[in-house]
């Protein structure tokens, strides 16, 4: 692949990761919706697309957006990245989408000459900022060798897991335990805190158990000083990941009760109105179903990726 990328999807990821791609001194060109998103990135000397056909010019073409259905739409959609007369040779997704959407995509691009690599991530956008995610391909091998050097300007570590779209496998699995481990972490600590425990200090407890992991360490803060306005994931994308997560398991015949109940309780933030504000806000709601008003702790931050 030459040195010659476009971007499409400037959100909290995007963003993130496009810089690291700049820094690590690629040309890159970008395109976002919301036009106003792109502008920044001229000073870390990105170049910016009027149109997602424009960057049709690209060899490859890395898309982090939404959900399926908006992968679809900027590639296929009105003006889509590859509805026009010059095709890219790559598009690279790193969005969370479901496996049957990827495969559509992989089929009509692949129809048009256009390869397909998936690449979701685990990390959020602070962790993406340090270059510190950890990036899953699934795909063709050669293709996926081809992309490497770009997914490590961008990864502290890079994965291929097989053929297809067993990446988006691999993803759904990773974010219906995210939202199970969330869940059941905000239970325990509204049971310790109700009963007498400090938070902070009950969550210092476990994530120096065996217990505690990356995620408990970097939600420790948020969860301690109630700052959930600091957003790295929102209660809405979280269903949509519960949703693919069930829908997989139904499609595999596999029982996933503990995901099953998390998917409800996530559900119930969004039905709430909860938009715009971190995930972990479900500590929150945790709290009131027992009957608790949390108070902020002010539990300092030490590394600067949790929030
Ligand atoms: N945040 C995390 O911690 C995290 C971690 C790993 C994976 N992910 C996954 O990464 C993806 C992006 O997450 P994010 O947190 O960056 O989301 P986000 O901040 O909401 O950004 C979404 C991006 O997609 C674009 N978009 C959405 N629908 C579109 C459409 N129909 N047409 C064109 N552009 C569209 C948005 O454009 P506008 O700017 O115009 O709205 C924006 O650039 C999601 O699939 C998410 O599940 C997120």
């Amino acid at each position: 692949m030459a040195n010659n990328i476009g971007w499409i999807g400037l959100g909290r990821m995007g963003e993130a990761m496009v810089k690291r791609l700049l820094k690590a001194g690629h040309g890159v060109s970008v395109w976002n919706r919301t036009s106003a998103k792109a502008t920044p990135l001229l000073e870390y000397g990105a170049s910016i697309a009027a149109t997602r056909q424009e960057l049709a010019a690209c060899e490859v073409v890395f898309t982090m957006v939404s959900t399926t259905d908006d992968l679809k739409e900027v590639l296929f959609g009105d003006g889509g990245l590859v509805m026009g007369g010059a095709k890219p040779q790559v598009v690279v997704d790193s969005s969370s989408i479901s496996q049957d959407g990827s495969a559509e995509i992989r089929a009509r691009l692949e129809a048009m000459g256009v390869a397909y690599l998936c690449t979701p991530v685990s990390g959020n956008a602070k962790v993406a900022k340090a270059g510190k995610l950890l990036m899953v391909s699934s795909g063709p091998k050669a293709l996926y060798d081809k992309a490497r050097p770009y997914l490590q300007a961008m990864a502290r570590k890079v994965m291929w897991v097989g053929e297809g779209e067993l990446a988006r496998i691999w993803k759904i699995a990773h974010n219906t335990m995210f939202g199970v481990v969330i869940q059941n972490l905000c239970e325990i600590t509204v049971l310790a805190e109700k009963a007498g425990i400090a938070r902070h200090v009950f969550l210092e407890s476990i994530n120096d158990s065996v217990l505690g992991s990356m995620y408990t360490r970097y939600k420790t803060p948020v969860l301690s000083n109630l700052t959930f306005e600091n957003v790295t994931f929102t209660p809405k994308l979280l269903l949509k990941d519960m949703d693919l997560g069930l829908s997989t398991a139904k499609a595999y015949g596999v029982a996933m009760p503990a995901a099953a109940a998390t998917r409800e309780s996530v559900s119930r933030l969004v039905g709430r109105g909860y938009d715009n504000i971190d995930f972990s806000v479900l500590l929150m709601e945790t709290a009131r179903d027992a009957g608790m008003e949390l108070k902020p702790e002010d539990l300092k931050i030490s590394d600067g990726l949790e929030t």
